[in-house]
């Protein structure tokens, strides 16, 4: 297949990216980390997460992070609700698009959110119902889709049914989610050949962790099969509190560069990411883990010493 001419890049940094971090990232930092994403170009950031905070204290703030941010036209703003609680709060917030997440893993899901995949299921519909009625966007997260910290492999027929339920509850759009990063180029065409069969193509998204080293391959593999969105974290931040050992997303740099590389549009600003990478990686104490940042800031700087 043509690889596309362009695709929508979710920044997932704010939630995905900081909801692992031990000391708390104060919500004005969240504001600006989300805002200067917006200006960047991002059409989609993930920005918070609406669930309880004794499961992850670090997205306690939602609702503040939610009312602190400079809405930019055009770009949505998703949260995470696991249930209608959740949901209630991501309506007061104004969120665009709620996130319900199961896993293609009995054992994951009940790490996770404490219940049983058919328990997931039953949990979501209301919530997807009520979004429906209020009118926002609905996306499906299914993680494990790749392999699973608790039970190993994970069948493409569990993915495929998952997605099927989901479909099934309105969803706009699904995310393959590799939770721990252990998928490889061909699983990843074998997955997403297999659940394009049951939810359109252009619908589907590649939620890839970087753990193994093989996001950017799973993200090529997975355009090659007509994927076009795709979700990154700025500086590579994040890991999974349920999925021990797993190191964060693909850094949205290298996805970035790639993309460009391919001339694939984003619709991105690169060299503003790379700032907000440095920026973010600053904020919180940990290191940028982009390759393609790092290189860029680097260049960046001894160009700006040179020219003085
Ligand atoms: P539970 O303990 O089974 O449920 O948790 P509960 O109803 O008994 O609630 C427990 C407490 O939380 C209660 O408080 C509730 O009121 C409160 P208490 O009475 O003990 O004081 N509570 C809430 N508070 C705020 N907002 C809410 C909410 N719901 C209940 N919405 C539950 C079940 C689903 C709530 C819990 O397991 C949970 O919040 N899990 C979230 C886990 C999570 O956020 N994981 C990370 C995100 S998923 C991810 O990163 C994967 C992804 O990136 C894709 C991939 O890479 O795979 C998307
Ligand atoms: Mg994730």
């Amino acid at each position: 297949m043509a690889l596309p001419k362009q695709v929508k890049i979710v920044e997932v940094g704010p939630r995905d990216g900081l909801q692992n971090e031990k000391e708390f990232v104060p919500t004005a930092t969240k504001i600006e980390l989300i805002d200067r994403l917006s200006a960047a170009g991002f059409r989609n950031v993930e920005a918070a997460s609406f669930v309880s905070p004794k499961w992850v204290p670090q997205m306690a703030d939602g609702a503040d992070v939610m009312g602190g941010i400079q809405r930019r036209a055009g770009t949505i703003y998703s949260v995470l609700t696991p249930n209608l609680r959740g949901f209630e709060g991501a309506l007061a917030a104004r969120a665009d698009e709620i996130v319900i997440f199961g896993a293609a893993s009995e054992a994951f899901s009940q790490k996770n959110i404490n219940c049983s995949i058919a328990e997931s299921i039953e949990r979501f519909a209301p919530v997807a119902a009520a979004a429906k009625e209020h009118g926002l966007r609905i996306r499906g997260s299914v993680s494990c889709a790749l392999g699973c910290p608790y039970q190993g492999e994970v069948p493409v027929a569990s993915v495929v049914d998952v997605v099927k339920r989901f479909a099934a509850l309105g969803c706009d759009e699904i995310d393959i989610a590799d939770t721990i990063g252990v998928g490889t180029p061909q699983r990843t065409r074998e997955v997403f050949q297999a659940v394009t069969e049951v939810f359109p193509r252009e619908h589907l998204s590649g939620h890839f962790h970087d753990t193994y080293g093989q996001a950017l391959a799973n993200i090529y593999a997975a355009l090659l099969e007509g994927v076009e969105i795709f979700h990154a974290s700025v500086a590579g931040l994040g890991g999974c509190p349920y999925a021990k050992g797993a190191t964060g997303n693909v850094a949205t740099e290298d996805v970035l560069y790639l993309m460009h590389g391919l001339g694939i549009e984003t619709g991105i600003d690169l060299a503003q990411v790379v700032e907000i990478g440095d920026f973010i990686s600053n904020a919180i104490g940990r290191p940028n883990v982009s390759r393609a940042g790092k290189a860029l800031l680097a260049k960046a700087r001894s160009e700006a010493n040179s020219c003085v």
